[in-house]
């Protein structure tokens, strides 16, 4: 069994802590800084033996080097951003299964944030780290893919059980939740939804994580597909690409 430690970077970055006592290993993923990560495995007298990257912004890597030289810690990083992420020990690749703290581990490419990004699906623990793909009532601004790249990952993990829980990389969801409660009003599960986030961050806790079953019916991104939402917002098009990419521009400018 694995606890999953949420740390916080940055302005609203999160980083996550893994750490399976049973075999004593200690991972994190997307350390964007290292200072807050070696504060929270002091805390608790812990070695960081590996670290995990989702893609090559700043914001996710930028603790790398410093980890790398106090713990001597092995980094896996995707094998799509090779020039882009320095020091790696083993690239992974889509579909491939690994260990991440002792835990069987699936890699799933998902381009479109950029054009490497992967994220991590863990069965047995019935969890999704989902970098910067998919956020809480949002998803990922699309970067280095095309809007159909970002769309089809985004279906890839709209297809993984409803009962996974989704940690991502960013706290987002205030502004996710005004845009989808924008153009989603009458979503009776948003509303509920949404009055949970407020308490949540109000008590100055995380918004994450979150139910995946949920999400697939309140997040307006992986909604593309539905024809009766589709013409609730306002548009005419039958095709998911098309209308994901609107949906996403609509959000940019929102
Ligand atoms: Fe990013």
């Amino acid at each position: 069994m694995l606890d999953i430690s949420i740390i916080n970077a940055y302005s609203d970055n999160y980083i996550y802590l893994l750490r399976n006592e049973k075999k004593n290993i200690t991972s994190v993923i997307d350390p964007g800084e290292a200072e807050p990560v070696i504060k929270f495995l002091n805390s608790k007298n812990l070695h960081l033996d590996e670290i995990i990257n989702t893609h090559h912004h700043n914001d996710h890597i930028g603790g790398n080097d410093k980890l790398l030289d106090v713990y001597k810690s092995k980094l896996i990083a995707p094998s799509y951003e090779k020039n882009r992420i320095l020091n790696v020990d083993k690239f992974v690749s889509d579909n491939e299964t690994i260990n991440i703290a002792g835990i069987s581990t699936k890699v799933i490419h998902t381009p479109g944030h950029t054009l490497g990004h992967i994220c991590f699906y863990m069965p047995e623990e019935k969890c999704l780290f989902s970098g910067d793909t998919l956020f809480y009532l949002g998803c990922g601004r699309v970067f280095e893919g095309t809007m159909k790249q970002m769309w089809l990952s985004l279906v890839k993990l709209r297809s993984l059980p409803e009962d996974t829980t989704v940690y991502c990389g960013h706290e987002y969801t205030l502004a996710n939740m005004k845009f989808a409660n924008y153009i989603d009003s009458d979503n009776a599960l948003l509303n509920k939804v949404s009055l949970e986030i407020k308490n949540k961050r109000e008590e100055g806790f995380p918004s994450v994580p979150f139910n995946l079953g949920i999400e697939k019916k309140i997040n307006p991104f992986l909604r593309a597909d539905d024809d009766n939402f589709i013409k609730s917002i306002g548009l005419s098009s039958n095709n998911a690409t098309e209308s994901f990419g609107e949906i996403r521009l609509k959000k940019d400018s929102f």
